[in-house]
């Protein structure tokens, strides 16, 4: 008989190795292999019942009868009909998941711990419940007095069809499930949840992997909904359940920081819908409010400010109205600092590259940070355009006119490139109380009613449009040699 085998598997991505090493080869986490025992000898022989199982078939045995059958795509399913998704009420988070949690499905909740978890699952079943939906809420974090309290400030604590189990054990939790028989089950979070008959400790990745599976397994076979709670490490993974990304039906994580009023809540996966959408939420004394309203925090109004700049950003199907900050200070050559929050460092070192080259400015020796304010991430290239004249604005200390919008990407050879979805973003930036835009060049850009178009064909273009420098720029102080 084989000898049992050890291998070593990474607590973070779950490759396996065949010796203990100090950084996982894969993802490069430090420190993160674990030993696991396999029995290779029990693995060949399920191979083996496999190969035996489909010779006694081809000899005409029939297959059992409760296994399922493979049937033509059109047959497939179409007797049950698809069940209608459970919408919350919620509109943001409905967004998010594309219109409602769908019946049976898997679903995973992430974020840093404090950013409103628990607070926003909480809301969801209390919604449901409301509705006459029943909701299992089980906490392995807090107790049922602590839920209960919650529950008070979020206005849900006298439900019907809210209940509330305070356990951490797996098997334990499918027997209420089989008794309360809920549509939907929240298990927060699905780190705590261990599973009596395995030897690893609670919270080890193999309790994670088992106890997750299982409730994946739950959700289809039953029908229920299953949200998994799951907490992340600073660096913004998922800690540990980057597998569990694989095994569920969709992945939401809040975004931003806890520092921020608003949450931002993406779809990183979702099978049952697109994963651009976003919802915004507020955190407020009486729990998550929603944000329809597509501004992050800022005022169309405002006096202009040089180092600053508006953009229309698209999420998925909507428009964020997102302010651009940048800022310059004396650097020195050679160790210049770039810092960005919210926004790509490339595309940054990027576009001061590009005003290095193409406008004429000197950077080399300047500090640079730039920030979209809000805590919500810009990823699109449409905001090129803003962040470029954040930078340029932030070093001639130039502002651009008031209630100016940007829109545009800017290319390697200084040129300014159209993007998508301008008539919407348009649209937004006129409803929000914006004036004018600044835009690539656009064969038949219609603006909206009273809003002017200024079309740049390249970043030499753009500088025009900021204002004029400051007469007296406040004198430097001479660089004191360390
Ligand atoms: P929580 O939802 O417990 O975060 P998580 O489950 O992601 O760890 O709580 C988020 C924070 O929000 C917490 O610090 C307290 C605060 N909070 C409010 O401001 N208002 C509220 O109504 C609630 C319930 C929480
Ligand atoms: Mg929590």
């Amino acid at each position: 008989m084989a000898k049992p085998r050890q291998i070593f598997v990474c607590t973070s991505c779950g490759s396996m190795s065949p010796r203990w090493m100090g950084k996982c080869p894969d993802c490069g986490t430090w420190d993160s292999l674990e030993a696991h025992t396999t029995d290779p000898g029990a693995e060949k022989d399920r191979q083996k019942g496999i190969v035996e199982a489909w010779q006694a078939l081809a000899e005409g045995d029939a297959a059992p009868p409760d296994a399922p059958v493979a049937r033509p795509i059109a047959e497939a399913g179409a007797a049950e009909g698809p069940a209608p998704r459970l919408r919350t009420g919620i509109g943001e988070f409905d967004r998010v998941l594309g219109g409602g949690v769908v019946p049976g499905s898997a679903l995973l909740i992430g974020g840093e711990p404090g950013i409103g978890k628990s607070t926003l699952l909480l809301q969801a079943a209390g919604a449901l419940a409301r509705a006459g939906t029943r909701v299992l809420y089980a906490s392995s974090e807090e107790s049922a007095e602590q839920i209960r309290l919650r529950a008070q400030r979020l206005g849900v604590e006298s439900l019907a069809e809210l209940f509330v189990l305070a356990d951490t054990n797996l098997a334990r939790l499918v027997e209420q499930c089989r008794r309360v028989k809920p549509a939907l089950v929240v298990i927060d979070s699905v780190q705590m949840i261990y599973k009596g008959d395995l030897e690893a400790p609670p919270g080890s990745l193999t309790q994670l992997r088992r106890c997750a599976s299982d409730l994946v397994f739950l959700a289809k076979a039953s029908g229920m909904a299953v949200a998994l709670v799951g907490h992340v490490t600073k660096d913004g993974q998922l800690a540990g359940p980057r597998l569990l990304e694989h095994l569920v039906d969709a992945v939401l994580y809040f975004e931003g920081d806890r520092s921020h009023a608003h949450r931002i809540v993406r779809a990183v996966k979702n099978r049952y819908g697109t994963t651009l959408e976003i919802g915004l939420f507020e955190m407020s004394g009486e729990g998550l409010k929603e944000v329809p309203e597509g501004v992050m925090g800022m005022d169309a109004h405002a006096e202009p400010r040089p180092g600053t700049a508006h953009c229309p950003v698209m999420h998925g199907s909507r428009c964020l109205l997102v302010e651009l900050q940048a800022l310059t200070a004396t650097g020195f050559l050679g160790a210049a600092k770039r810092k960005s929050s919210g926004l790509d460092p490339n595309r940054l070192a990027m576009l001061i590259a590009v005003l290095e080259q193409h406008a004429g400015m000197r950077l080399a020796d300047r500090d640079i940070f730039a920030s979209a304010v809000g805590g919500v991430r810009v990823v699109e290239p449409a905001a090129d355009l803003a962040l470029l004249a954040a930078v340029a604005g932030a070093e001639t200390r130039r502002a651009l006119p008031a209630q100016t919008c940007l829109i545009g990407e800017v290319g390697l050879a200084g040129e300014v490139r159209p993007v998508g979805h301008l008539e919407q973003r348009l649209r937004e930036a006129a409803r929000l109380g914006y004036e004018r835009a600044i835009i690539p060049k656009t064969k038949g850009a219609r603006p909206p009613r009273g809003f002017a178009l200024v079309q740049v064909e390249s970043v030499q273009g753009l500088l025009e449009e900021l204002g004029p420098a400051p007469k007296a720029r406040p004198a430097r102080s001479p660089r004191v040699a360390e």
